[in-house]
């Protein structure tokens, strides 16, 4: 029998320590009884949706922030890092001929599995920056400790967003009447804008021709909405705890705080607190599967976590490295195709290609992920098996913290515009060109 609790009673890793239990208890009490963030038929229709994509009938796009912070929060933010996914949404579509499912890692991507306990900021030793939801980023002392109520200000910021990205995705903004609307500024005159306007007017053609037959988004709500979906790595688990919730339908648990859940990959150990607790949830689940991962472990994480191997209930998230990827991504889909088992093949290009830079910055040089990228697509096509999704750190935000792209972002330059609170993301720019770059990827894949 499964209960919220039972993890309690398993292995945690990359948990804080709370020094003060009673201020811990009292924010676990309200949050739990607060709204959830989801609703059990989102999380059901989400689940759905994955089944066609891993039937290969759907495609999906999973982008965002490494870390959703406090300070950088604002409805022009989401908006922004919204109308880039839109934009990449209708590049893939375009390509594929398949709906793209479009998922955010908004609203609840707050808490950060760190490599080390510690770190060393101007000759200081301090406790590592988990994430706003557990501690500050500031660097003194202080400000490192963990404190329960930033559950709070957590769960205040998604309910915000989420709140937004529906009003955005339901309200109008993601007509695709108003395809010419998404360009940001920052992407006007790079080399993919006058392609993206090239796109945009084909689909203003199309469109006027529908609506002279008499389709039009005014009679048809795909053309007027998007689904738009919220996922995040289930990293604190009392935060998780607090907001799962009973499905009034089917009776079953199911995490209110985003559609979409994912282990990480340090936290994937099968008999661990994490496992344990997102193997009880109805939510579609990602592994992070790096090359730390063997055969006997994924078959352990997929009968804790899928056990009847329910299509659409399994993500796994591949990420390699651009030099690792060929050596490791067939292995892993030769046992999953032996087994029968039914996954969703995603590849995350970023955090297998993270680098230091020589002034000290971290960064991801865009051809690293486009080589993983590209490697993914090509096993895939020779594995004959259907790559299901690609997972994203980016932002709308113009920001210079990957190196390369067709702006030719250099290592001097990441100090002009360098604002992640953890992991370096494609800016809007870099972004929009890896959906051309993938969609012509996706291309060699049409039945
Ligand atoms: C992440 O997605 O931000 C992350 C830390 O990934 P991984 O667990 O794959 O390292
Ligand atoms: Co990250």
């Amino acid at each position: 029998m499964w209960a919220k609790t039972n993890w309690r009673d398993k292995p945690r890793v990359q948990m804080p320590v709370y020094q003060d239990q009673k201020k811990l208890s009292s924010v676990e009490e309200t949050l739990a009884n607060f709204p959830p963030l989801v609703f059990a038929g989102e999380v059901r229709n989400l689940k759905e949706e994955f089944s066609r994509v891993s039937r290969g009938e759907a495609f999906m796009l999973q982008g965002g922030d490494c870390a959703e912070s406090f300070s950088e929060f604002s409805a022009n933010l989401l908006r922004d890092t919204f109308k880039v996914m839109l934009q990449m949404a209708v590049v893939l579509t375009f390509a594929s001929k398949k709906p793209v499912l479009k998922i955010g890692r908004m609203a609840g991507q707050f808490a950060k599995p760190r490599s080390e306990p510690f770190e060393v900021i101007n000759g200081q030793k301090l406790p590592s920056y988990r994430g706003d939801i557990i501690n500050d980023i500031a660097a003194v002392l202080e400000s490192r400790d963990p404190d329960p109520e930033r559950m709070l200000q957590a769960y205040t910021q998604s309910a915000a967003s989420v709140n937004l990205l529906r009003a955005f995705s339901q309200g109008g903004f993601a007509d695709i009447r108003q395809v010419h609307s998404w360009t940001l500024e920052s992407t006007r005159g790079g080399t993919r804008y006058k392609q993206f306007s090239n796109l945009a007017e084909k689909i203003s053609e199309a469109l006027e021709f529908m609506e002279a037959a008499g389709v039009s988004s005014n009679n048809t709500q795909s053309l007027k909405k998007v689904d738009f979906y919220t996922s995040h790595e289930a990293l604190l688990l009392e935060y998780e705890e607090a907001l799962c919730r009973i499905d009034s339908l089917t009776g079953k648990p199911v995490a209110g705080s985003g559609h979409m859940l994912w282990v990480g990959d340090r936290t994937r150990d099968p008999e661990g607190a994490h496992v344990e607790f997102c193997r009880g949830v109805e939510n579609p689940i990602g592994i992070k599967c790096g090359p730390t991962l063997e055969k006997e472990q994924l078959l352990k994480l997929v009968d804790k976590l899928n056990p009847t191997n329910e299509e659409g209930r399994l993500i796994l998230i591949s990420r390699y490295g651009s030099e690792k990827v060929s050596e490791h991504l067939p292995k892993l889909i030769r046992i999953v195709k032996s087994e029968g088992l039914n996954v969703v093949w995603c590849c995350d290009p970023m955090h297998g290609n993270t680098i230091k830079s020589k002034n000290g910055f971290k960064t991801r040089p865009f051809g690293k992920v486009l080589s993983e990228v590209k490697s993914f697509f090509a096993i895939h096509k020779t594995e004959d098996t259907y790559p299901g999704g690609v997972h994203f750190e980016m932002t709308g935000k113009d920001v210079t913290e990957c190196i390369g792209g067709s702006q030719e972002i250099q290592e001097e330059d990441l100090s002009s515009r360098y604002h992640t609170a953890c992991d370096p993301r494609l800016n809007a720019s870099q972004s929009l060109e890896l959906a051309f770059l993938i969609a012509e990827e996706l291309q060699k894949f049409e039945k």
